[in-house]
């Protein structure tokens, strides 16, 4: 399931007390990384949620996907926490903006559909990355994206891309729209699954790119629990220089 490769062995490891999840939509990134974390005593943060409430903003005043001064201003303003979850509702954490549970909100269809092109502008994706980094440097931490072990955190002390095939990925997305009442055909998912596909990868600002040193895992057919096993060995093999394991608890 994983190639065995050395950890980080091509980068200086300075945040070694990270590991960076990147990989295509409904992957499994944010299940794997909420169990991930806790086994590991770690935050969860899934990256995705900031460029998520930045479309959330965008529709609530009327700006454009198109518009990226508008779109990196709303981004540089907006105060986004994320939290562990205070509910259990299915949710993976809290998402709060200025105080308001987004959490669902962020989840809509009609977030879902503007956020791929706001997440393609630079001037976004400058704007939401000091925070990123904070949140590495302040670890221990999961991070969850398509550029952390690229742009986000290059010198993650564990970097994981988590790969499936687009019917499989359109599959869970698919049960997932079943189980929230959407009247969505298998059809749309699989369409919309590789429409996202195309802008992740294909735009010019970071784009969705396996690091050239990281652990690459398919999850096609494989349990959670085997994927979270399989990451959790790696990261308990992780060592800091004086030959300690980076994961004690
Ligand atoms: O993982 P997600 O579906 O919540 O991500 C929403 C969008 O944000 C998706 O189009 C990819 C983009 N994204 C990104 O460009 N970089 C990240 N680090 C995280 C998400």
């Amino acid at each position: 399931m994983s190639e065995a490769r050395p950890v980080s062995a091509t980068t200086a490891v300075e945040h070694r007390h990270v590991i960076a999840i990147d990989g295509p939509a409904a992957a499994g990134k944010s299940t794997v990384a909420r169990l991930l974390a806790d086994r590991l005593g770690a935050m969860l943060f899934d990256t995705g949620v900031l460029y998520r409430v930045v479309a959330l903003i965008a529709l609530r005043c009327g700006a454009e996907p198109s518009d990226e001064d508008a779109l990196a201003h709303i981004a540089r303003e907006a105060r986004i926490r994320v939290t562990p979850p205070s509910q259990l509702d299915g949710r993976l954490y809290d998402v709060w903006l200025d105080g308001e549970d987004v959490t669902w909100a962020i989840r809509e269809p009609e977030v879902g559909a503007i956020v791929s092109p706001v997440a393609e502008h630079q001037a976004v994706r400058s704007a939401l990355l000091p925070l990123q980094r904070a949140i590495a440097s302040a670890g221990p931490v999961v991070m969850v994206g398509r550029d952390i072990g690229t742009v986000v955190v290059p010198d993650a002390g564990l970097k994981v891309y988590l790969d499936a095939s687009p019917h499989e990925r359109a599959r869970r997305r698919y049960r997932e729209a079943l189980g929230r009442g959407s009247d969505e055909t298998f059809a749309d998912v699989l369409a919309e699954t590789r429409t996202r596909d195309a802008i992740d990868s294909g735009r010019d600002a970071a784009p969705l790119r396996e690091a050239p040193d990281a652990v690459r895992i398919n999850t096609d057919g494989q349990s959670i629990d085997a994927v979270v096993a399989a990451i959790e060995s790696l990261a308990r093999a992780q060592r800091m220089p004086n030959g300690d394991p980076v994961w004690t608890s």
